[in-house]
């Protein structure tokens, strides 16, 4: 599908954008649960893997329908000048022992913490599977299993509140994201960096990120079949996702305070799995995930 740039929205929406887009520094968030969130205490970033694309193909491109294929493509121009990723710097390199499984519900996942070429999650079904087309559109998007019940239910609930929510992205391979990536970088290497991620530095990877839509998104941005657009955060849709996401274990990767921090443009569409609880108390405190995981990793480490 033809994703439409518009300059001249993106040039308002973003100069709106940049007011609100303070860096939430460590100082200023709130202190920290007693009891955290179970398991990231234990995390361990990995190591960026090397950023060549390994040129294979991407598993889920059809050209019957229109696929949101690779990656979601925003359609604002952000004016802001891509702010380098965080970067541990200060922490030295120490042992692997307590190193975080790629599968872990709370791994990072930055622009500096990336997941190995061959990393895949075991447990991947396929969303056509469990849920309408109205909801999935046919597209053959895969999901962890261990996020699909509560998605299940979070979407019977939006639907029963009257919504039409829409599941436009799932799970990405690494060679997935690589080719998005590429592509990005072809057509659009000023802001590539900021609304892409590298292969191997994708939540997409992880299998428990999906991209939601709305079909109010067209009629609010005044493009048809656009499918990712900042103003998704103004659809029924992305108004109750932003409420409620959390209760179902869902929290937004990249809000809109955030950019400075993940390197990544504000994205309203794209919510991560990582259980209720964790969830519950980032939208509770006001953080957001990078934000608590940078604060709550251990040092970084050579395997
Ligand atoms: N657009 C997000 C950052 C991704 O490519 O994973
Ligand atoms: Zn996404």
């Amino acid at each position: 599908m033809k994703k439409h740039l518009t300059l001249w929205l993106g040039t308002i929406l973003g100069l709106f954008l940049l007011t609100g887009c303070g860096l939430n520094t460590a100082a200023s968030l709130p202190p920290l649960p007693t009891a955290a969130p179970t398991g990231l205490a234990t995390a361990v970033p990995t190591l960026p893997p090397p950023t060549v694309n390994d040129g294979t193909a991407v598993a889920n491109a059809t050209p019957v329908v229109q696929l949101p294929t690779a990656t979601e493509e925003p359609t604002v121009t952000p004016t802001i000048t891509p702010s380098p990723s965080p970067t541990p710097t200060a922490t030295p390199i120490g042992p692997c022992d307590a190193r975080m499984p790629q599968d872990d519900l709370f791994t990072i996942v930055t622009q500096t913490y990336g997941l190995s070429r061959d990393y895949a999650p075991q447990d991947l079904v396929l969303l056509t599977d469990y849920l309408p087309v109205d909801v999935t559109l046919g597209y053959p998007t895969e999901l962890r299993q261990v996020a699909l019940a509560p998605l299940i239910q979070m979407i019977a609930d939006m639907q029963n509140a009257g919504l039409q929510p829409w599941i436009l992205s799932g799970y990405r391979s690494y060679s997935a994201q690589a080719i998005s990536w590429e592509k990005w970088n072809r057509e659009e290497p000023e802001r590539a960096a900021i609304l892409s991620a590298r292969p191997g530095h994708s939540e997409h990877q992880l299998g428990t990120t999906l991209d939601f839509g709305s079909p109010e998104l067209a009629g609010i941005v005044g493009i048809e079949d656009i499918e990712f657009h900042t103003y998704f955060y103004q659809t029924s849709e992305g108004i109750w996702l932003a409420e409620n996401a959390h209760r179902y274990g869902f929290t937004l990767s990249y809000p809109r305070s955030a950019q400075e921090l993940t390197g990544f443009f504000y994205e309203p569409w794209h919510y991560r799995y990582v259980g209720e609880e964790m969830a519950t108390f980032l939208h509770e405190s006001g953080t957001y995930l990078t934000e608590y995981q940078l604060i709550n990793q251990p040092e970084p480490c050579i395997p």
